[in-house]
C-alpha cells in the first residue's frame, strides 16, 4: 500500500535572513558575523567591513518581501522558513531592551505571510549573531551567550507566540566543528586548539538550545521546536570492515548533536572521542539536568549530498569538498560545485534519522545550486532543477512510504539568493530568478522560471504530480 504524504503535509521554501535580507545597518539593526564575511570567505572575518559584502544588499528582502511573498503564495507555499536576524532584535547582542524597530519589521513578514495563507517557519540563529558577541565576548566559548541567546529567545517568542508555532534553533549546528566562525563567531587565537574551542561553543549552543526549547514550550501555546542538522548518510567505500566503521565514526560526528537535542545526553562514544582529542567540556549537572528536561518536539534537517568513508590513502588524498571534506562516490554526478546527487541516499539518510529516534522529521532544506540562462524571450529552463528536485521528492515519498513520519519539505532557495559558501548569485536554487549577478549588477527584477509552474503542481497535487 502507498500512503503518500500527509493531507496537511508542509510544503514551501527556506531562506535565512542574511541571505535575502540586506538592509544590513538599516532599522536599527547591529553589525552580525555574517556582515563582515568577504565573498566567498565563509570562516574570514574582515572587521570592520569595507568593500561590497553579499550580505549588505542581499537580494533587497527587506524592502521587497510583500512582492515576494505574493509570489510564494501563487506557488501555493503552506509555509516559508525564513530566519530572524538576532543583529535587529539585539544590535550587539548584550543590551538589556530589544530594538523596536527590528521587532516591528519581522511583525509586518508574519503578519503578510498569514494574510497570504503562509505559516511562518522560524530559525532563531541561521549562520549569524550580533559581532559584539564576538568582538567583546569571544562568541559561543563564552558561557556569558547562553544567557545573552535567552534573553533574545524569550523576547521573540513573547512578541510572536500568537504568530508562529514552528521553530528551530540553531541552523546546521553540527557544522560549528568546521565553520566556527559562522556557527558561533569563535576565532581562536595563537596556540588554542580550535578542535577545543568547537566543541565549547557546541556545548554552549546546545545548552542555550534546550533552554529555548524550555522557553517555547513555557510561552508559545501550541508551539513547536525542532533542532536543525546538516545531515548526508555515510557510505563504507569498500565492505572492509574498517571503512564500515570509519562510516559509523563519520557518522556519530553528525549524529551526536541530534543524539543530545533529542535523547538529551550526551552519549557514550562522544565521550571516548573527547578522551582521545584532548578535548575537555565542563559539562556542569545543571547542564545535564537541562538537556535531559528539554528534547526537540522534530528533527529539522537539511539534506545536500551523501558522503562516503574510506581508510584506503589513495581515495583519502583525493578527497575535496565544501563544508566537509569527502571521498568522492564514483556511483553519482556532481552538480556543477562539485556537490554529489544522491536522492536515494536522502531516503536512507530519512530511514536511519527516523529509525534512531521515531521524532517527526522536517526536512527544511535541499536543492540544487545551478548556473541559469536567461533566454532572449526572457524564459528561464531550468529542466536539471526540475529533474533533481522530482528525484529527491519522489525519494522521500518511498521513505514516507517506509514508514518515516515526515512532516515537511522546503526547498533551499525558492527564490534566488546569496550562495552561503561562495557569496556568489549565480549559484541559484530559485523557482525565482533574481536579476543580480556576482558583481551586483542588475535591477533586482524577480522573473519565474520554468520550475516555478511545476513545483506549483506538485504541490497543489500534494506530491502526486511529479
Ligand atoms: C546550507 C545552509 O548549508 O546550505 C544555507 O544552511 C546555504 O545557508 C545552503 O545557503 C546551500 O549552500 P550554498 O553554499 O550553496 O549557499
Amino acid at each position: 500500500m502507498t500512503l503518500g504524504f500527509k493531507e496537511n503535509f508542509l510544503w514551501g521554501g527556506a531562506l535565512s535572513a542574511n541571505q535575502v535580507e540586506g538592509a544590513y545597518l538599516e532599522g536599527g539593526k547591529g553589525l552580525s558575523t555574517a556582515d563582515v564575511l568577504p565573498k566567498g570567505m565563509m570562516s574570514s572575518p574582515v572587521i570592520p567591513p569595507e568593500g561590497d559584502y553579499p550580505s549588505h544588499t542581499a537580494i533587497d528582502f527587506y524592502h521587497r518581501y510583500k512582492e515576494d511573498i505574493k509570489l510564494f503564495k501563487e506557488l501555493g507555499f503552506k509555509c516559508l522558513r525564513l530566519s530572524i536576524a538576532w543583529s535587529r532584535i539585539f544590535p550587539n547582542g548584550d543590551e538589556e531592551t530589544p530594538n523596536e524597530e527590528g521587532l516591528k519589521f519581522y511583525d509586518d513578514v508574519f503578519d503578510e505571510l498569514i494574510s497570504n495563507g503562509i505559516e511562518p517557519v522560524v530559525t532563531l540563529s541561521h549562520y549569524e549573531m550580533p559581532l559584539g558577541l564576538c568582538s567583546k565576548y569571544g562568541g559561543f566559548t563564552n558561557r556569558k551567550l547562553i544567557g545573552f541567546f535567552e534573553r533574545y529567545v524569550r523576547t521573540v517568542f513573547t512578541r510572536y507566540k500568537d504568530k508562529v508555532k514552528y521553530w528551530m534553533t540553531f541552523n546546521e549546528i553540527n557544522s560549528i566543528t568546521v565553520m566556527r566562525f559562522t556557527c558561533g563567531g569563535i576565532i581562536p587565537k595563537e596556540g588554542e586548539n580550535p578542535r577545543q574551542l568547537s566543541y565549547e561553543g557546541a556545548h554552549n549552543q546546545l545548552v542555550a538550545s534546550a533552554l529555548a526549547v524550555k522557553a517555547c514550550h513555557e510561552i508559545v501555546d501550541g508551539g513547536k521546536i525542532g533542532c536543525m542538522i546538516n545531515y548526508g548518510c555515510v557510505y563504507p567505500m569498500t565492505c572492509n570492515p574498517l571503512d564500515a566503521l570509519d562510516a559509523l565514526d563519520k557518522d556519530r560526528r553528525t549524529l551526536f548533536f541530534a543524539d543530545v537535542q533529542i535523547r538529551g545526553k550526551y552519549p557514550n562514544y562522544q565521550k571516548r572521542f573527547f578522551r582521545e582529542n584532548n578535548i575537555s567540556i565542563g559539562i556542569s549537572e545543571e547542564d545535564e539536568k537541562i538537556l535531559r528536561e528539554n528534547t526537540v518536539d522534530f528533527l529539522g534537517m537539511s539534506y545536500y549530498m551523501s558522503r562516503v568513508a574510506s581508510t584506503d590513502a589513495e581515495h583519502l588524498e583525493k578527497a575535496e569538498g565544501n563544508i566537509f571534506k569527502m571521498v568522492k562516490n564514483p556511483y553519482l554526478k556532481s552538480s556543477e560545485w562539485g556537490w554529489q546527487i544522491d536522492p536515494e541516499g536522502l531516503r536512507f539518510s530519512l530511514n536511519t534519522l527516523y529509525d534512531r529516534y521515531e521524532v517527526p522529521i522536517f526536512i527544511v532544506e535541499n536543492g540544487l545550486g545551478a548556473v541559469d540562462v536567461v533566454e532572449e524571450d526572457g524564459s528561464i529552463n531550468d529542466d536539471y532543477r526540475i529533474d533533481y528536485l522530482r528525484k529527491h521528492i519522489s525519494a522521500m515519498k518511498e521513505a514516507v512510504n517506509d514508514g518515516v513520519d515526515l512532516i515537511g519539505y522546503t526547498s533551499w532557495g525558492p527564490i534566488d539568493l546569496v550562495s552561503a559558501s561562495t557569496g556568489e548569485m549565480k549559484k541559484r536554487y530559485g523557482f525565482i530568478y533574481v536579476d543580480k549577478d556576482d558583481e551586483g549588477n542588475g535591477t533586482l527584477e524577480r522573473r519565474k522560471k520554468k520550475s516555478f509552474n511545476w513545483y506549483k503542481e506538485v504541490i497543489e497535487s500534494n506530491g502526486e504530480k511529479l
